[in-house]
């Protein structure tokens, strides 16, 4: 059992985390200031893992406010950054303000996790380091890409950043784990994917048209060199995240005792096959036994053909294998679309 400071984990990928954590017997202390979460939200949580989870409603570029935390838990053992801002399109209006507090952030993490002693730094990294990749799928040695947006260059340099400090720090082992397409929600239907800010991921987007908040679904190109022409990505249920992270904290943990000199780790988190747009719709529809009204239009500036991950890295390494399937991301989703205007009610 160790204890655990999570960042970020009021978030949609920090939350599901969180309660696995806590489900495999492990202590959480969680620093978010809900920028982009809801305060509500962390209610449902801890209802669903049946206790109180230590919450610190602090800005993570508040280096002095960090240090406070860290310093009242001098015990935690490991660290997984989730908070960054994250969102490709704004990244692009609005890089110094990604700069500043994506990198600034993690910054004040290393700088207190350095002053403290926690063993392990689990970082949430993305297949975006990769950029649009020539060959597929892509593995831990796919070379970065030239990074498409702010956003995925501070991923880029978080991991090189991440390098530079545990060369400085070496009981500290990195673990770097890049996402692929995070989906779905927590079986039990008490949390899910709920931004404060827009919602761009094409998952929820199904579910809002599905329950009639939209339209149509908009798919961005109908002529790529794919198998029906619409883009691929690969998709991983959330849950299958959450058991991911803890797996990584255990894995840094045993590292560190060993003082492992392969540091840091680097792992793809995704399913291992791709999905086309036009799938994931037909996923949708014959889960919810609904037709899903779309339209193909013209391509989108900056959408890559088609990503997917190789996955077998994270399975012997790691020891981690995804649990859920594409209908399961689907039936998850609609029913925490169902369920999210009640629970985001006070
Ligand atoms: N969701 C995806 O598709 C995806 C894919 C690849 C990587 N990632 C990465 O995973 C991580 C989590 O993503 P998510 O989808 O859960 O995002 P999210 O926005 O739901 O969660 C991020 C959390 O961090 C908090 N936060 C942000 N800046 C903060 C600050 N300065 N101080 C305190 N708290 C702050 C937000 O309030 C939010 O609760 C991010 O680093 C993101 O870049 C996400």
């Amino acid at each position: 059992m160790a204890k655990v400071i999570v960042t970020g984990g009021a978030g949609y990928i920090g939350s599901h985390t969180v309660v696995n954590l806590i489900e495999q017997g492990h202590e959480v202390v969680c620093i978010d200031n809900f920028f982009n979460s809801h305060q509500v939200m962390w209610r449902h949580l801890e209802e669903l893992v049946d206790r109180k989870v230590p919450q610190y409603n602090i800005d993570l570029t508040d280096a002095t406010a960090v240090d406070k935390v860290f310093s009242e838990h001098k015990d935690a053992e490991a660290v997984i950054h989730f908070a960054a801002r994250i969102y490709v399109g704004e990244s692009v209006e609005k890089p110094i303000t990604y700069f500043r507090q994506n990198l600034n952030s993690m910054l004040n993490v290393l700088e207190s996790m350095a002053k403290y002693g926690q063993k392990t730094f689990i970082f949430s990294s993305s297949c975006s380091v990769y950029g649009n990749a020539e060959e597929l799928p892509v593995t831990e040695a796919t070379p970065f890409g030239l990074a498409e947006s702010p956003y995925a260059r501070t991923k880029q340099m978080g991991e090189q950043i991440i390098t530079d400090f545990v060369r400085a720090n070496p009981s500290v082992q990195g673990v770097i784990l890049r996402y692929f397409n995070p989906a779905g929600a927590h079986p039990s239907g008490q949390i899910g994917e709920a931004p404060q800010l827009e919602q761009t991921h094409l998952v929820p987007i199904i579910m809002e048209v599905g329950a009639g908040h939209r339209k149509e679904l908009t798919v961005f190109g109908g002529d790529y060199p794919t198998r029906d022409g619409s883009c691929l990505r690969d998709y991983i249920h959330v849950s299958d995240l959450g058991s991911a992270h803890t797996r990584a904290v255990e894995f840094g943990l045993e590292k560190a005792a060993t003082k492992s000199t392969n540091n840091p780790s680097i792992f793809n988190l995704g399913s291992g096959d791709g999905v086309t747009v036009l799938e994931a719709v037909k996923a949708f529809e014959k889960v919810t036994g609904q037709d899903l009204p779309h339209k193909i239009v013209e391509p989108r500036d900056g959408d890559v053909a088609a990503i997917f991950a190789t996955t077998t890295k994270a399975d012997q390494e790691l020891g981690w294998t995804p649990q859920y399937s594409l209908e399961d991301i689907m039936r998850s989703a609609w029913a925490w679309e169902q369920a999210r205007p009640s629970k985001l009610k006070a």
